[in-house]
């Protein structure tokens, strides 16, 4: 592969753009940002400054069309992202756009359309699916180390955003779900299979603790093809830092994955020197979850070597727009069962993985050509015990089995 080197239009200059900066000029990157966006003067120059970018702008388009970038970051607010990427297309530059990628299915569509149409690259920056221990429990998923995944659950809780837009119903597209149920719907779509059609979803949502319009705590279930489950649990009034987990449950295995809090990194202080200690860590005193290498540990780095890799590489990213999609239009449906409280469908106008995916499930384990194995277990007097379903009959029995 020829490495080039790339630069960057970065579109904000708030908490991601930040963050998505620091990876980028993490470790003498060669892909660097050359031209930033903020609709404030000083910030744009601050941040300039800070992160030695030769160029700044408060005009949005003026840095799109930079003459000598190639590639968009998109890290603005969710309303303006659809704008972004429609500018960033017509300049013809490769898009990066954040989480989620839409305030819905309809308008992450119009998205999809857009870049498809204008045949320009374009990555979701869908960081939670690329940290190192994520990576390694796909590579360990796809492999068939776990079985057949049937369970994945994902949670994200906090005690809520940093900014004024996130809870505005309008700008934002709805609450916690939107905000932080888009990571969680996507992990849990890698470990079950992207290729897998999400079908229905029950989810439960209320705002039980901030004066908002919007949800501030939520749980979901996405119900795939394969009858495999993806729970999610999302709440902006958690205390305690940040708790981001996944818990993935196959026939054959289990991983559980934390990342941000007792990831073994324990400290206390007394608070003799207060400071940032993590992202919303809430406390600067006592026990603290400090994160090692925050930037690497949320998945950035990786994420932004895959997105410029398959841009050079001239391939897809592992996430796409076609995934923020899809992730848009299964958040689409949980608004829609918060509201009926029943299971509803998820409205794909366009599905590109399998069709008709069979059940997988390996579980019809026969022995003596009469008996389906439901369970075996070692009982604390050393002999072993099967429990066993008559093939014929389906009646229920057990059996001891000891050992020489
Ligand atoms: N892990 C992640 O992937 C992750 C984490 C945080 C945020 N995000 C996403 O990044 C985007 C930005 O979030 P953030 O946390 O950086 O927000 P933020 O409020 O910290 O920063 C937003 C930036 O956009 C600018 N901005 C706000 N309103 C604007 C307007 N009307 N016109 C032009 N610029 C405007 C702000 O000045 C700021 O530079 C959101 O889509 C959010 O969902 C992703």
């Amino acid at each position: 592969m020829a490495i080039k080197e790339h630069k960057i239009t970065m579109l904000g200059t708030g908490l991601i753009g930040m963050f998505y900066t620091m990876a980028l000029h993490n470790q003498r990157g060669r892909d660097r940002v050359h031209m930033i966006y903020s609709r404030n003067e000083e910030k744009a120059k601050q941040f300039a400054k800070d992160w030695d970018i030769p160029r700044w702008t408060t005009n949005m388009s003026e840095a799109i069309y930079d003459s000598e970038t190639d590639v968009v970051v998109i890290g603005i607010p969710n309303y303006l992202h659809k704008e972004a990427v429609l500018t960033a297309a017509k300049a013809g530059k490769a898009i990066l756009c954040t989480k989620p990628l839409a305030r819905n299915a309809a308008e992450a569509k119009e998205m999809l359309d857009i870049v498809e149409k204008a045949g320009v690259f374009a990555g979701y920056l869908e960081d939670l699916i690329y940290p190192p221990k994520t990576l390694k429990s796909l590579e360990s998923v796809r492999s068939g180390a776990i079985g057949k995944v049937n369970w994945c659950r994902s949670r994200e809780t906090h005690s809520g955003p940093h900014s004024d837009w996130f809870w505005d119903n309008e700008k934002a597209g709805g609450g916690a779900i939107i905000d932080l149920g888009c990571h969680c719907i996507e992990i849990s779509r890698n470990f079950i299979g992207k290729n897998i059609r999400p079908v229905e979803v029950m989810c439960w949502a209320d705002t039980l603790v901030h004066p908002i319009d919007a949800e501030d705590h939520g749980v979901g279930l996405v119900r795939y093809e394969n009858r495999s489950v993806g729970q999610f649990e999302v709440s902006w009034g958690f205390q305690g830092g940040m708790d981001l987990r996944d818990e993935v449950s196959g026939s054959e295995g289990t991983i559980w994955l934390n990342h941000f809090m007792r990831t073994g990194f324990e400290m206390f202080t007394t608070g003799a020197k207060g400071g940032y200690v993590s992202e919303k860590s809430g406390s600067d005193v006592g026990w603290l979850f400090p994160v090692g290498d925050e930037a690497h540990e949320m998945g950035y780095i990786n994420m932004f070597q895959d997105m410029f890799n398959a841009i050079d590489e001239n391939r897809e990213p592992i996430e796409t727009f076609y995934d923020g999609y899809i992730v848009n239009a299964i958040m689409d449906a949980c608004y829609n069962s918060v509201k009926s409280k029943k299971w509803e469908p998820v409205n794909l106008a366009v599905w590109r993985g399998e069709t008709q995916t069979k059940e997988k499930n390996d579980v019809d384990k026969l022995i003596d050509g009469q008996y389906f194995l439901i369970k075996e277990e070692r009982m604390p007097d050393g002999q072993i015990k099967l429990i066993l379903k008559d093939k014929n009959s389906g009646k229920i029995t057990q059996k001891y089995i000891t050992e020489e």
